[in-house]
């Protein structure tokens, strides 16, 4: 049997397959360029271009590989890009699942593993944030998520789908191999190693009087390691189990300026940076609970230090200052 990583040429998707493969699994890939990179799927995996919006293209590589589960990273997932431009979320994100589901029901596979969000709980009125939190997305990025979760829970409850939708908190870090390159990059530890080594001018701290101990946002980094490790243990877990939400986090929280001090110690730089407004739709803290994945998963990360995240970063990021490009 074969499992399909939708999005696997993107920064996720990629260190997915790479973790998949080491297991001995048959993985296919499905990914429109648009964001990912050729380069960034190893040569032996089938590399279908296309959209998974488009459910004729869908259904060419269902008919192809004998595909028994997905896993689905490609999608949009800037938030603030969301805030601007809430139709292309919409459209990409939730017509995305609700493709997939419909193909997948067709030619009768059964396991879906999504890769969801802390943006589909809003501004949470405790931290550490349980599945059971309210949701109450602050952004479209969030609340695209949200919708693909109910057409998940619609199509287990009449098509018999297993699902699991991991909400992910800060996805940060980097593979041996693999490692993040987005164009345009807005995430926090690569902009900052680019702004250390020049390779940028200085970051921009999106606001100081957010409700929080030193005025800045609060997060939750997760290395993406531990993040592929914690999707092997969903496809199995759902191969016997019940469908459910995970949260996928840490449990500690680090505020903007204690990333920038974490790259200045991993580093040996300093992080140039000025302050700026209020990045619209960031709510001030996101911590995870994570008790549900160690407990009925049994996951457990491995590199839950911040700086063990920002070193695999670094060093990914020193080894190719270009990313993919050649
Ligand atoms: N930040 C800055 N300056 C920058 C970039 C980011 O101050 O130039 C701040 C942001 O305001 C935020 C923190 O750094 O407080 C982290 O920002 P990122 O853009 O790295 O990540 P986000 O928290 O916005 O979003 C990430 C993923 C989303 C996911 C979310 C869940 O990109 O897909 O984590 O926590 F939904």
């Amino acid at each position: 049997m074969t499992l399909l990583v939708t999005g696997g040429a993107g920064y996720i998707g990629s260190v997915m397959v790479e973790t998949l493969l080491r297991r001995g699994e048959k993985v296919v890939v499905v990914d429109n360029l648009s964001r990912g990179h050729r380069d960034a799927v190893p040569g032996e995996v089938p590399l279908f271009e296309g959209d998974v919006t488009d459910r004729s293209f869908l259904d060419l590589v269902f008919s192809a590989h004998s595909i028994d589960g997905v896993l689905h990273f490609a999608a949009d997932s800037q938030v603030g890009e969301s805030m601007s431009d809430p139709g292309k979320y919409f459209r990409n994100n939730v017509v995305g699942v609700l493709s997939i589901l419909q193909v997948m029901t067709h030619h009768k596979a059964r396991r879906f593993v999504l890769s969801s969000t802390a943006a589909t709980y809003g501004e949470p009125d405790e931290v550490p944030i349980t599945e059971s939190a309210p949701s109450a997305p602050t952004n479209p990025y969030g609340e695209s998520k949200k919708m693909c979760e109910s057409l998940l829970r619609w199509f287990g409850e009449i098509h018999g789908v297993r699902w699991a939708a991991l909400r992910y908190f800060n996805a940060a870090g980097a593979s041996e191999a693999r490692g993040e390159h987005h164009v345009p990059e807005t995430h926090l530890i690569p902009l900052c190693l680019d702004a250390a080594f020049g390779r940028r001018g200085p970051l921009t701290v999106f606001g100081q009087d957010y409700p929080t101990p030193d005025g800045t946002c609060v997060r939750d980094y997760i290395h993406i390691e531990d993040l592929a490790d914690a999707h092997v243990l969903a496809l199995d877990h759902l191969k016997l189990a019940e469908s459910g939400v995970f949260n996928l986090g840490n449990g500690m929280g680090y505020s903007v300026l204690e990333v920038i001090e974490s790259v200045e110690r991993v580093t040996g730089r300093k992080v140039p940076w000025n302050p700026g407004d209020r990045r619209a739709g960031d709510p001030p803290a996101l911590v995870a609970s994570s008790e549900r994945a160690r407990t009925v998963l049994g996951w457990s990360p491995k590199r839950a230090e911040l700086d063990t995240i920002v070193e695999s970063a670094h060093r990914w990021s020193q080894a190719h200052p270009t990313g993919y490009e050649k």
